[in-house]
């Protein structure tokens, strides 16, 4: 049977035996999909990223689809994966490998087990390398590779039981087993790129220029990629479905900044404030611009680490940032003071007034004046002194502090040396963060 693959869209009533995948593409580089037979409007979803699940939900319902299955492709243990959630949302069979050990995961599949589609059929191969778990899916003349081969680049074997020769193995296997214009769909991309074929990867890909598998597997052992950090926390969620921790004791915190963990930390306070004083390696995201800035967030790799003076505001933007459908929030109890007593050094430049004692100083400022205004002036004067008491408690109660949104966009909170000194969230800093995909190949001997 030959099979149109129509990306993104579905047309009732069109022609028969056309498959139709919807890519989601995740600004940390993840890939999530869904493949869905038009006649039986039967899908399979594939590594749905716990941020993207409202979406898939969303599409699912609007066109009326029945999501049979929701496949992981492997352990993920650079993102968090929303298979749970959206099986549990859409009432679908959750499917793993065996040695994932996931919980929760109803069916195993075989080496070459078919899961039924209406007219199609998805063939699912075991393919270990990136990790011992790792299954890829054919179906309809596209392939999802999960992150065993990506474009011009494969996974990366460095941990989680991975092997650089198995990896090997499993690339042979799926091109003698695949027609070569099968379409690549793969669970990574850092560069936007959305697919490939497999024709096109064997002319271009250098991984899959190598012939010999011992040469392989040395070249992919070399000079490995930082871990994912934070990676415990991740596992806890996609193998046991433990939610990542709202909190994090600084103690904690300060051992994972020296596994890489740096990178991760979102510090929400003031320009001035970050200038004056951060812990180096973090990214700079203040409050009030969160909204605005909500897909750089979402491509730092999760557990996503707020950081403020105290935890205050850390814990405003928590709850701002879960509005917004960002998962995998976690404060550091404390904020920087506490990191300071746990020992860490910071990165220090020109002293600041904090904002809290800015918010100190100006609502003090102004009960002063109201009293003062109110006795010299007239009686009703008083009442900005009861306002700004009013305030307080309210900001108190509430945790969200409008004078301290206002004092943060004045012109002295903000930072005075050039931004580009201060690190900066991207998609182009997933990889180096600790991704799936591997470096390029370096052995100048080999094809390039
Ligand atoms: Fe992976």
């Amino acid at each position: 049977m030959t099979t149109t693959i129509r990306e993104g869209q579905y047309a009732p009533g069109q022609a028969t035996h056309d498959l139709v995948v919807v890519p989601f593409h995740h600004p940390q580089g993840c890939r999530s999909y869904l493949a869905v037979d038009p006649d039986s409007r039967r899908a399979i979803a594939i590594d749905p990223h716990l941020d993207l699940v409202d979406k898939l939900e969303e599409r699912v319902r609007r066109e009326g689809w029945t999501v049979a299955f929701v496949l992981d492709t492997h352990t993920h243990a650079d993102h968090p994966s929303g298979s749970a959630e959206l099986a549990a949302r859409l009432a679908s069979v959750r499917v793993a490998h065996e040695l994932a050990r996931h919980r929760g995961v109803a069916l195993h599949p075989s080496d070459g087990q078919e899961l039924p589609l209406g007219r199609q059929r998805a063939r699912v191969f075991h393919a270990p390398g990136h990790t011992p778990d790792h299954l890829v899916v054919e179906l309809g003349g596209a392939l999802f590779s999960g992150d065993t081969l990506l474009i011009g680049a494969v996974a990366r074997t460095d941990f989680l039981g991975g092997d650089a020769g198995q990896l090997y193995d499993t690339l042979q296997r799926l091109i003698r087993l695949l027609p070569a214009e099968t379409v690549l769909y793969p669970g990574h991309d850092y560069e936007g790129r959305t697919r490939s074929s497999l024709a096109d990867e064997q002319r271009s890909n250098p991984w899959l220029a190598i012939r010999e598998r011992e040469a392989f597997a040395r070249e992919l052992s070399r000079g490995a990629p930082p871990r994912p950090a934070n990676m415990d926390d991740l596992l806890r969620l996609n193998r046991e479905g433990t939610p990542i921790p709202t909190t994090v004791p600084a103690v904690e915190l300060v051992a994972r900044l020296g596994g890489g963990g740096a990178a991760s930390v979102i510090d929400v306070r003031t320009g001035a404030e970050y200038e004056s004083e951060h812990v180096d390696g973090s990214r700079w995201v203040p409050l009030g611009e969160l909204v605005e800035r909500a897909d750089e967030i979402r491509a730092v790799p999760a557990p996503r680490m707020l950081l403020c003076r105290t935890g205050a505001r850390a814990s405003v933007a928590r709850r701002e940032l879960e509005a917004l459908g960002i998962s995998g929030l976690t404060v550091i109890e404390g904020g920087l003071e506490a990191l300071r007593t746990a020992g860490l050094a910071t990165v220090r430049g020109r002293a600041r007034m904090s904002l809290e004692r800015q918010v100190r100083i100006a609502a003090g400022s102004l009960v002063l004046a109201g009293v003062a205004l109110g006795a010299l002036v007239h009686p009703a004067l008083f009442g900005l002194s009861g306002a700004v008491g009013a305030g307080l408690v309210f900001a108190g109660v509430t945790d969200w502090c409008g004078m301290g949104l206002l004092l943060a966009r004045m012109p002295w909170n903000k930072a005075r040396g050039p931004l580009s000194q201060i690190p900066s969230g991207g998609c182009a800093a997933a990889p180096a963060a600790g991704g799936c995909s591997a470096s390029a190949p370096r052995d100048p001997q080999l094809p390039q």
